[in-house]
């Protein structure tokens, strides 16, 4: 019986490199367990004048390698266990796209759509206030994740440079560009995540992005902009999805190359599942589409033992964190569809922050094409170590990424003498 627990999911990836990586077991029993985990009460007041108390979590896993760093999010599901295992897969992250940092995530327990724009503010700032001697631009710097956005960090910095007293950018990153924010840190994550999927398209199956179709599952800040760069490219999108269902799109006829039209449909009906003219599909059937490359950018646990089997995709790219169960895994391995792991599809997002965060540091701001061209040599350089690693010692990519990325981080202990 598999698990729903990622943070079981996450530990058990870790046991899955244990016999391959090898190092003194001592190393494995600290990183199984996060640096510090904190839980806080959130009491408001909402607008009708009544109060409500919402539970918090910061979870800082390690910081062999530097800062802690990691996302907060904002979902009915956030729990301490996903917060755990979110934390979990930074530090690999940070580690595999060789950034100074480390790894940990946030998130409040509520769905915010349930909240008004003050009273989101209100939570935010009481979140800052409760977490602010755990945090800090050389402690641990939070970012955006499922359902905040760069209007969220500029409520965090906001609070936590008035607790300073100064104005504190560096806490933050994901800031709106005119509190020093970076040119090309909202599309980043998506970006990085094509830049990977057109490599393993050139590498994997000997084609080119023009000629191959994609389904993606989830169109938000990274759905969007994965979606985005896939028509840049010239990639067909066959089908999309959000939270309300998903809109199979017709070989991509009525799309081709135009995202700004399928984004003003989705923003105008509410949903990309209710475009006119498309298909209406559910999320399982998405993940189940007749498309070369399947990416799921919403959340956990979406390839499952339940529904690997059926997986039509000749590649599976994960832009959302933590998508494919340790079961799924194998059953996707036995078919023969390659997988390019969240930890290194995914660490677009990650790196972008970073160039924010030292462009804050040194009062700079480079250009969109700086940021691009640096994205796309760091990406292209983590995914070619990672399936030369794969290819050399006969694993798979999800294997070959922890190798490197814990390899790296037991290193930074051992030389800093956690032992
Ligand atoms: N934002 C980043 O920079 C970043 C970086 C790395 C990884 N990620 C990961 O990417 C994933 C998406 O994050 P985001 O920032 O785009 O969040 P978001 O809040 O902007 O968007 C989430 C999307 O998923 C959809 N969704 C939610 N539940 C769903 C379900 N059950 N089925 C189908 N769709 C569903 C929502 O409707 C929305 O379109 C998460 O796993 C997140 O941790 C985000």
């Amino acid at each position: 019986m598999e698990s729903d627990d990622p943070f079981n999911n996450a530990l058990a990836q870790l046991a899955s490199i244990t016999d391959i990586l090898s190092v003194d077991p001592e190393y494995y029993e600290i990183l199984k367990s996060p640096m510090k985990q904190i839980s806080v009460s959130l009491p408001i007041k909402l607008a009708d004048g009544s109060a409500i108390t919402f539970q918090g979590y910061r979870v800082q896993h390690n910081n062999a390698r530097g800062p802690f760093k990691g996302g907060i999010r904002y979902h009915p599901s956030v729990s301490l266990a996903e917060v755990k295992a979110l934390s979990m897969w930074m530090t690999w992250k940070s580690s595999l796209i060789d950034i100074p940092f480390g790894g940990a995530k946030g998130g409040i327990t509520f769905d915010p759509s349930k909240l008004s724009h003050d009273e989101l503010e209100r939570l935010t700032r009481k979140y800052v206030d409760a977490i602010e001697r755990d945090i800090g631009p050389e402690v641990d710097v939070p970012a955006p994740d499922v359902n905040t956005n760069a209007q969220t960090m500029a409520w965090f910095m906001d609070e936590y440079s008035r607790l300073k007293g100064h104005s504190v950018p560096t806490v933050v990153t994901g800031k709106p560009i005119e509190l020093g924010g970076s040119e090309g840190r909202e599309a980043a994550t998506g970006r990085g995540v094509v830049i990977c999927a057109r490599e393993a398209v050139r590498s994997l199956l000997k084609k080119e992005m023009k000629d191959v179709t994609v389904a993606v599952q989830g169109f938000g800040n990274v759905g969007s902009n994965c979606v985005r760069s896939l028509m840049e490219m010239g990639a067909k999108i066959v089908a999309v999805s959000d939270v309300f269902g998903g809109a199979r799109l017709s070989n991509g006829g009525f799309f081709e190359g135009d995202y700004s039209h399928l984004a003003e449909l989705a923003a105008k009906n509410g949903s990309v599942s209710k475009i006119p003219g498309a298909e209406p599909i559910s999320n399982e059937e998405l993940l189940e589409s007749d498309a070369d490359i399947l990416i799921p950018a919403a959340l956990e646990n979406q390839i499952t033992e339940g529904n690997a089997s059926k997986i039509r995709a000749k590649l599976v790219v994960e832009a959302a964190n933590g998508p494919t169960t340790p079961m799924a895994d194998k059953i996707l391995d036995r078919s023969g569809i390659a997988l390019v792991p969240d930890i290194l599809a995914n660490s677009g997002g990650v790196l972008v922050s970073y160039f924010e965060w030292v462009q804050n540091l040194a009062r700079d701001h480079w250009t969109i094409e700086v940021v691009n061209d640096r994205l796309e040599e760091k990406m292209k350089k983590a995914f070619h170590d990672v399936l030369n690693h794969s290819e050399k010692h006969n694993l798979d990519m999800r294997r070959a990424a922890l190798v490197l990325a814990v390899g790296r981080v037991v290193s930074a202990m051992q030389l800093s003498g956690w032992h």
